[in-house]
This record gives C-alpha cells, sequence and structure tokens, in this order.
C-alpha cells in the first residue's frame, strides 16, 4: 500500500538506532505516522525476537499503518495514545524498560493531504488540526476566542512569523464579520495581511508560518515532548538509544537542553555533538527533510545507577 509519506533520515535511524539493538529488544516508536521508520524497525525486530510498541494519536493514522504492518503479527503493539503517556502505557503493558526509542515529530503528508482534516492552507477544510480527540480544541476555536495578545504570541512563538502582529490584527478585523472556520478563508485572511511586495518572495507560502503554528498550539506539541524527554531517561535500558528528530527549533532547543542534562547525570553519552541533518540527495527527493535534525542519546551501561543496584 502506497502511504505518500516518505521517512526522513531512515538511513541514519537504521545507522544510529537499528545497529545498536540487541536481541528480542523492545522499542517505542513514539509517532507510527505512516509506519515508514516503524517497517525499518520492524524488518529487523521480527527476525530478532523483538517487539515494537508504537504510538500514535491519530486514530486513522493509526489503523492504517497497523494495516500496513500486519505481516509482522505479535511484533507490533500499536497503541492509540498521545506519546506524553508513555510512561503509563509501558506501566500498563508491563515493561520496565525499553532498548530503543524513535521520534518523528509533526504530522505526516498523508496528514497534511487530507483537506478534510483542516491541516493544509492548499485544500479547502474545516479548520481543525486536532491530530487525535484528546486535542482540547480545534484551530478555529483558536482563531476565533483567543485574544489579540494570545494569538500574536503563538503565532510570533512558534510560527517565528515576520508578519505576525500584521496578520493577528487582520485575523481580529475578519472574525468580527464572520467567524473564520475554514482552511482557504483563514489562508486568505494571511496573504492579505501580508504586505504586497513581500507576499510571493518567499519560497515559502505566506499561511505556511501562521498554519504551523496553530497546529502546535492545537495538539500541544511542545508540552508533549517535554513529558516525552522527562520520561525518557528512566525507560530507556542500559545499552538503549533515543533517537529524536525535529523540525522547529524550539523542538531541538528542548531536545538538546534535556541532552546536555542527561549527559551531566554521567549516565548517558550524547552521540550527535551537532544535530544530524538530511544529505542533499534526501532533500532533493523529500522537501520535508529540508529542516530535520536529528539527536540521538544512549543511556550508557556503566551508568552510576546500574553499578549502585548490582
Ligand atoms: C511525521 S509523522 C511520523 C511518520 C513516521 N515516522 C513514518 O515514517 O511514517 C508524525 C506522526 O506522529 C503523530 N504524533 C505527533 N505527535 C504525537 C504525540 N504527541 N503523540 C502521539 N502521536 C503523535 C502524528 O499523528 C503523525 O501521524
Amino acid at each position: 500500500m502506497e502511504t505518500g509519506h516518505t521517512p526522513v533520515m531512515k538511513k541514519e535511524i537504521e545507522q544510529f538506532l537499528i545497529s545498536s539493538l540487541p536481541d528480542k529488544a523492545i522499542v517505542v516508536d513514539a509517532t507510527l505516522g505512516a509506519g515508514g521508520h516503524a517497517e525499518c524497525l520492524l524488518k529487523h525486530l521480527a527476525s530478532h525476537g523483538g517487539r515494537l510498541i508504537a504510538f500514535d494519536m491519530d486514530k486513522q493514522s493509526l489503523e492504517q499503518a497497523r494495516q500496513r504492518l500486519a505481516e509482522y503479527g505479535n511484533a507490533l503493539v500499536c497503541v492509540n495514545e498521545n506519546f506524553a503517556n508513555i510512561a503509563a502505557v509501558l506501566l500498563r503493558l508491563g515493561i520496565d524498560k525499553i532498548n530503543g526509542l524513535v521520534a518523528d515529530l509533526g504530522i505526516s503528508s498523508m496528514q497534511v493531504d487530507n483537506g478534510e482534516r483542516g491541516f493544509s492552507f492548499q485544500s479547502p477544510g474545516p479548520l481543525d488540526m486536532r491530530m487525535g480527540e484528546s486535542a482540547p480544541r480545534t484551530a478555529a476555536e483558536i482563531v476565533n476566542t483567543y485574544s489579540e495578545e494570545e494569538l500574536f504570541r503563538i503565532i510570533k512563538t512558534y510560527g517565528e512569523e515576520r508578519w505576525s502582529r500584521r496578520i493577528v490584527r487582520r485575523i481580529i478585523f475578519e472574525r468580527e464579520n464572520a467567524p473564520i472556520t475554514t482552511t482557504d478563508r483563514l489562508a486568505d485572511i494571511i496573504i492579505k495581511a501580508v504586505p504586497v511586495r513581500f507576499r510571493y518572495k518567499s519560497k515559502i507560502h505566506p499561511a505556511t508560518r501562521t498554519f504551523q503554528a496553530l497546529r502546535m498550539e492545537v495538539n500541544e506539541e511542545l508540552d508533549s515532548l517535554e513529558q516525552l524527554l522527562e520520561d525518557m531517561g528512566a525507560i530507556l535500558a542500559p545499552g538503549g538509544r533515543a533517537a529524536i528528530i525535529s523540525f522547529h527549533s524550539l523542538e531541538d532547543r528542548m531536545v538538546k537542553q534535556v541532552f546536555r542534562e542527561l549527559k551531566k547525570t554521567g549516565e548517558f553519552e550524547i552521540l550527535t555533538k551537532k544535530p544530524l541533518t538530511a544529505d542533499e540527495e534526501e532533500i532533493d527527493e523529500n522537501r520535508r527533510a529540508r529542516s530535520a535534525k536529528l539527536r540521538v542519546i544512549e543511556k550508557t551501561k556503566g551508568g552510576f545507577h546500574e553499578q549502585t543496584q548490582k
């Protein structure tokens, strides 16, 4: 089954994560999506007696990936949960420690391409953007009810949008006429807010950054990442590795800081001094790869904790 989503930095995941796995490894894919990374992991795990626990808070994506990967049988356990709940889910599954973790943050091409989900400024649809049912509000609720200052903070911080003040003012003006409920109307409002001479100057569509910011707010993406990173250190087994692929500077900074803190405990080794990025060939083939940053950390075998426990 063709998914339309190409896994990012697959080679590097094989090199840094899969090659280090022991037999009977238990690995978590925190972001199953179309199952691209999961498939690479399962090829190895299924032939070495291992298991993959795969999270996706998007029921539709999870179901499609489960069907696509059905040949791997019990080696794949799918969980329709936010990866922020990783500790509780592993406890429920009776898993104490894992040997590997991969997280490929953000949304998949399948989600973007489905206009009905409201992620895309290029396909008309309801202004929704919820990845899962647990998201507290839709993008339309945010756009129509948040104050000018709250909208400005989100679009400026998460979107790093140069024209955030102008965009927010235009949104406030337009929503007074009629609530903004569709992706195409919002995209139109944003285009009009950007000064004419800058509208088509950038390589990206003028609505790209605002849509990204709203998506991050709708799905509380930074909060979920913070929770995952907080629990990661405790659930990795000695020798276990975590590989995090991020696409936003705030996410990458958060990963970098947590990795540094973990290293200070003396129980972890950072395997990527600088974040790895996709090579030119990959970027040519997959535009999504251009802003990917991969960081990998390992829980070292002879950590202080382990020695005192023996
Ligand atoms: C970029 S895609 C992953 C693509 C996947 N690695 C592949 O190769 O096909 C990210 C997926 O993670 C899911 N996701 C994002 N944040 C999540 C979270 N906090 N908890 C669970 N799933 C999440 C999204 O719904 C999406 O399907």
